[in-house]
């Protein structure tokens, strides 16, 4: 497996795969990888014969005072993991090599950026499509894969492919969660016992509504009721609460009716460790 530093490195790796008749997959991630990283890894290696996992803590993307500088960076077990899941190469540039002096172009998403994280991290998926758009213009990827978990990113991310005609397709792979529920991430490495098991309620309350959903329910206050009661006694303080359209990411109002398919979404704090977890009800099995 290769290990890249450099975007003109990663580009010549990458025209060599298609140069030997290969379509190119990207994984993007920040690294400090886990079981659901590996999983797109897997549907990446499912859909192209040269797979690249790019290892990158976007600094764009981090707003001030938030984890930047105390994010996970463990590289060697990034790119183990990344070999083991039979990646082609890793992609882990240094930020002055993402952002060389004098960068200033910047990618602003649109509408479905706005609600949910977008209104509590002003300038997060600004940072996020950037980069992205640097990732597919560096590999030129006929596809990349993406986690659900990350919904709105997700949604994001096939809108400015979709809008700026980018030449890769989009793929969003299912959540991946602990037995009990808790979904993987790169940030629960900052959470204590105490703290992991509080972080449980946001699976539980997901999955109530899950069942009360498929059970006929489609009151957004009610179904959002069974999430907010536990997180908001469980977690220190909940950004939102939300039941919105699948694709626009519109939130509804607690009197409508939310209809056979939307996404309840929620992004709530234990001491200074943010979670976010989703369902798309109609559609996503009950977490637990
Ligand atoms: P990161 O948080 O490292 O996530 C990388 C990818 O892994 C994202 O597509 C995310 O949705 C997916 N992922 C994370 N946890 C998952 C889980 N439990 N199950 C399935 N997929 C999961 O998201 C980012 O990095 C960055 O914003 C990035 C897109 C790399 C841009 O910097």
């Amino acid at each position: 497996m290769e290990i890249l530093a450099t975007p003109e490195a990663a580009r010549d790796a990458c025209d060599a795969a298609r140069a030997r008749g290969l379509r190119v997959g990207l994984v993007p991630t920040m690294g400090a990888l886990h079981r659901g990283h590996a999983t797109l890894i897997d549907e990446a290696r499912r859909r192209a014969g040269f797979v690249v996992v790019s290892v990158f803590v976007n600094p764009t993307q981090f707003g001030p005072g938030e984890d930047l500088a105390r994010y996970p960076r463990t590289l060697p077990e990034d790119v183990a993991l990344a070999r083991a899941q039979g990646a082609d190469a890793v992609f882990a540039p240094a930020p002055a090599a993402m952002y060389p002096p004098g960068d200033e172009t910047r990618v602003r998403p649109g509408a479905t950026a706005a609600a949910l994280c977008g209104e509590h991290r002003p300038g997060h998926f600004e940072g996020v499509a950037t980069v992205v758009t640097k990732l597919f213009a560096i590999a030129g990827p006929c596809v990349a894969t993406f986690g659900r978990k990350d919904y709105q990113q997700l949604r994001v991310v096939t809108q400015m492919v979709r809008d700026l005609f980018l030449p890769v397709e989009v793929v969003g792979v299912a959540t991946v969660r602990e037995e009990d529920g808790l979904a993987l991430s790169s940030r629960n490495r900052y959470l204590g016992e105490p703290e992991r098991t509080r972080a449980l309620a946001i699976a539980g309350g997901l999955g109530r509504a899950v069942r009360a959903h498929a059970a006929g329910e489609r009151h957004a206050g009610a179904l959002r009721a069974m999430v907010l009661a536990p997180v908001g006694s469980a977690f220190d303080a909940i950004d939102y609460v939300t039941v919105a359209d699948a694709d626009s990411l519109l939130p509804f109002a607690d009197v409508d009716s939310v209809g056979d398919r939307a996404v309840l979404a929620v992004a709530a704090r234990i001491g200074g460790t943010r979670l976010i977890d989703n369902v798309v009800l109609g559609e996503d099995p009950a977490p637990r």
